[in-house]
């Protein structure tokens, strides 16, 4: 069967650790047929967890997986990336779909790692996908079809939302929502801790962080309201949240986020010149 055609073709993992598994999952979960999914693992225990946890799912070597896929999805580390690509090169047939997740890992470098006119797209993922919520943002290569971004956006939509954005914003991306769930469990540990400094059980303090953390995200999601209208709504004047956003501001947290930020971008850029 040729890409192309809806999603509809073989598509085939290669690396099925956190997130292969994670994309796995999700496009099982979105009714994908087991039949036409294959994924390539090179440890011995890891292709039996997923052969129980998976039945119906092919589980290859890279070559194999290779040659009989329509979208070749690759999922291993950034560093692995060389060594795959070498392996499986020459057995990616032309006109085939390959879809990137790895950090760092440009569309140039794969189209020169792959035949002549490959089509390809590079993902920026995120943890969330795991529970259905990913964001992934992606950026098609250049001789990467509309109906092969098409393709490519439905597959990271069977874990969450996907937008396309021009390449260059990719390191802006990781730091932003590739690194993102961690800055939010980072303010969620504190807020827990701030709970149990004043008094609170530790599974009392985690039950009110997370509750408030998931009514937050809904508001702003579902309402379509700024941000800045939703915190000025609980900021009474002279009451206990502008006091608490005073000392924020004190600290310079959002000066101190930005610059976090930042910090990841320069080193996402850092990790692609590699
Ligand atoms: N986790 C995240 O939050 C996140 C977010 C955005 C993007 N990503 C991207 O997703 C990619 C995977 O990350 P991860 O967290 O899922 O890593 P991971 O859990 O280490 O998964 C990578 C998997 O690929 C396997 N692998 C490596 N080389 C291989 C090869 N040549 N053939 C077949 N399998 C091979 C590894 O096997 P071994 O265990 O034997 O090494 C491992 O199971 C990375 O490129 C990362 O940049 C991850």
């Amino acid at each position: 069967m040729s890409a192309g055609n809806n999603g509809l073709g073989t598509v085939a993992i290669f690396g099925a650790g956190v997130m292969g598994e994670t994309l796995l999952s999700g496009l099982l979960r979105a009714g994908r047929s087991a039949e036409r999914l294959v994924i390539t693992e090179r440890r011995p225990e890891r292709v039996e967890e997923l052969h129980d946890r998976y039945p119906g799912v092919r589980i290859l070597d890279n070559i194999e997986a290779a040659e009989i896929a329509d979208t070749l999805v690759f999922v291993v580390k950034p560093q692995d990336m060389g060594a795959l690509l070498t392996e499986i090169a020459e057995h990616v047939r032309p006109g085939n779909l390959v879809v990137s997740l790895a950090a760092g890992i440009t569309t140039a470098f794969l189209e020169s790692h792959l035949p002549e006119g490959s089509s390809v797209v590079r993902v920026m993922p995120n943890t969330p996908a795991l529970v259905d919520q990913g964001m992934a943002a992606l950026s098609s290569g250049k001789h990467c079809s509309p109906e092969h971004l098409s393709e490519a956006m439905e597959l990271l939509e069977s874990c969450g939302r996907a937008i396309e954005v021009p390449e260059h914003y990719q390191d802006a991306v990781t730091a932003i929502s590739g690194s993102g769930p961690a800055y939010v469990f980072y303010v969620v540990e504190a807020m827990i801790e701030a709970g149990v400094v004043l008094g609170l059980p530790r599974a009392t303090a985690t039950d009110l962080v997370v509750q408030t953390l998931f009514g937050a995200a809904t508001m702003i999601k579902e309402t379509g309201q700024h941000p800045t209208v939703l915190r000025e709504q609980v900021t009474s004047p002279g009451g206990t949240t502008a006091a608490a956003l005073r000392r924020l501001d004190d600290h310079k947290v959002r000066a101190a986020f930005i610059t976090a930020m930042e910090a990841a971008a320069a080193r996402s850029a850092e990790l692609s010149g590699q």
